[in-house]
């Protein structure tokens, strides 16, 4: 830790001058090799095999740990402390201290369940029954995925030609994006605990376009949380922004917040609060951005399903699957299911803020120094805060095996704004079928891949990550046609509600004093 501290070229998250986690640091020189950073391969790599199930049910299942821990240090965590903190205390993510590994008689069982019943079969491996008895927690995951627009909750478009690929639909929630999946489930946890506890929560976060609105729809008149949402002004859709400011004027418990910067600024403004552990904990602070291990936890699920999509037909063979990226949280869900012994191979699909992409392709941890804005905006992210969970600071040794680890489970591809446009119109042309700008990232690294000599037999899923509909914008300047668009002329019509914070000055100030202001 001190190297870095001291180190001019690193930038910090959070208050440099008074270091207390969590904070995240990343080099920004352009000639520092992950070597020269030494980073460790995450225990859930570096231990490799995961346990069999019937081991786990000793001590360690169901405990978490910090990234940042060290090997001898003995501190879990239980999933409520994980749910209701958001960070570890020492500043890292949480992780689970051992993976379950599953056998062939519960691959194959799994692959007859549907996608709710997977997320069950997942969370019962993950959350002990003592903190919430199975038939509760069936409940819980019942009742938060019943509430959306398609009874299958997830569908899979699989595309006609070239090659193998499956588009699996993530995005039927209400608010149109994957995170309803995960923030649904996560919400309806929470409030679980809190209930029990009679217990108020501040909740924050900080959205590149759809977290937000997931976000406050799952939250939305729960009795024990003020949510607090802070987005990018200028820098998600208007579909976007219409959802966040119409949600807000729903509910007294939400809070907008428009800030004049970019997601990235929004992270640091959460991450400075968290920096603050007595303000922290004083107004029991806590954030489910993916950060968070429960939204990782229910993500698992998407790896699971999006294979058997795939192989109905009970085959085992490999399977990509191909990820739009930003903060890194699919992929980061994508590694614990591998680890669970789900035999697929992680694509990173970034747009030109290439954060993710640099350090898979090259091991340079480098950030940009601005986020570019492209037509994949809720992917503008340099910041990927999820890699701490795949690779966790050790500022001592480097594992040899680390950069080989990485490259046999993750590739990455990097799509310009032309590709993107390129391929939300080949798709649309081939077989009339719309994707959304982040989703053709994946699409297009499909079309890469199938224009190269044996690319065609790889079997693929790609993630499909929000509704075409929330970007029309996209689908003009693609030449795509749109479709009925008559919800969002709907959402047009409504009320909305926002604090706008133009003066950079003024944005932390004006945060903490909405949190003082609701603080019971
Ligand atoms: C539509 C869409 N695609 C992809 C991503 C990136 O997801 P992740 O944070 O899991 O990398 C996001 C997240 O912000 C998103 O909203």
């Amino acid at each position: 830790m001190t190297v870095v501290q001291n180190n001019p070229e690193v930038r910090v998250l959070g208050k440099p001058q008074n270091f207390s986690p969590p904070c995240c640091w990343f080099p920004l020189s352009r000639q520092k090799t992950i070597l020269e950073y030494s980073f460790k391969f995450l225990r859930v790599s570096a231990h490799g095999q995961g346990i069999p199930i019937e081991a786990a049910m000793e001590s360690k299942r169901f405990r978490y740990v910090s990234t940042r821990a060290s090997k001898s240090d003995s501190m879990t965590y239980s999933f409520q402390d994980v749910l209701l903190k958001g960070f570890a205390p020492d500043g890292g993510l949480f992780v689970p201290v051992e993976i379950p590994k599953l056998t062939e008689a519960i691959l194959q069982e799994w692959s007859r369940l549907t996608y709710p019943q997977l997320v069950v079969a997942i969370a019962e491996l993950f959350i002990s029954p003592e903190e919430i008895p199975r038939i509760k927690l069936s409940q819980l995951i019942q009742d938060a995925l019943g509430s959306f627009r398609s009874s299958n909750v997830i569908e899979t478009h699989h595309l006609t030609a070239p090659g193998h690929a499956s588009v699996i639909e993530l995005f039927h929630g209400l608010t149109l994006a994957f995170k309803d999946l995960a923030m649904t489930c996560t919400a309806k946890f929470l409030e679980y605990f809190l209930a029990q506890s009679q217990q108020h929560m501040n909740i924050i976060v900080s959205t590149s376009g759809d977290t937000g609105a997931a976000a406050m729809s799952a939250f939305r008149d729960s009795p024990h949380v003020d949510f607090f949402v802070l987005y990018p002004l200028g820098r998600v859709t208007e579909f976007q922004e219409l959802q966040m400011t119409a949600l807000a004027a729903t509910a007294k418990n939400l809070h907008l917040f428009g800030i004049n910067g970019t997601s990235d600024d929004g992270d640091d403004i959460m991450l400075d609060l968290f920096n603050d552990s007595a303000f922290a904990q004083g107004h029991n602070l806590s954030s489910v951005n993916s950060v968070n291990w429960s939204r990782i936890l229910i993500q698992i699920a998407h790896h699971f399903f999006a294979y058997f999509q795939v192989h109905r037909d009970g085959e085992r063979a490999p399977v990509e699957i191909v990820c739009p990226s930003g903060a890194a949280g699919n992929l980061s869900a994508g590694l614990f299911a591998r680890e669970m012994g789900l035999p697929i191979r992680l694509v990173a699909c970034v747009n030109e803020n290439e954060f993710v992409h640099r350090l898979l392709s090259t091991g340079v941890v480098q950030t940009d120094a601005t986020v570019k804005q492209t037509l994949a905006s809720a992917m503008d992210i340099q910041m990927a805060y999820n890699m701490e969970r795949i690779l966790a600071k050790n500022g001592t040794n480097f594992p040899q095996n680390c950069s080989q680890k990485l490259s046999e489970v993750f590739v990455s591809s990097k799509t310009t704004d032309a590709e993107i446009r390129a391929a939300m119109k080949r798709c649309w042309d081939e077989e009339q079928y719309r994707v959304c700008p982040h989703t053709a990232t994946a699409i297009h690294y499909h079309y890469k891949q199938t224009a190269v000599a044996g690319g065609e037999d790889t079997r693929r899923a790609c993630l499909a990550t929000a509704s075409p509909i929330k970007f029309p914008e996209a689908l003009t300047e693609a030449g795509v046609p749109l479709p009925d668009m008559t919800i969002l002329v709907e959402l047009r019509a409504k009320p909305h509600k926002v604090v706008q914070l133009k003066d950079k000055n003024s944005w932390i100030p004006s945060v903490r004093a909405a949190i003082e202001l609701v603080s019971k």
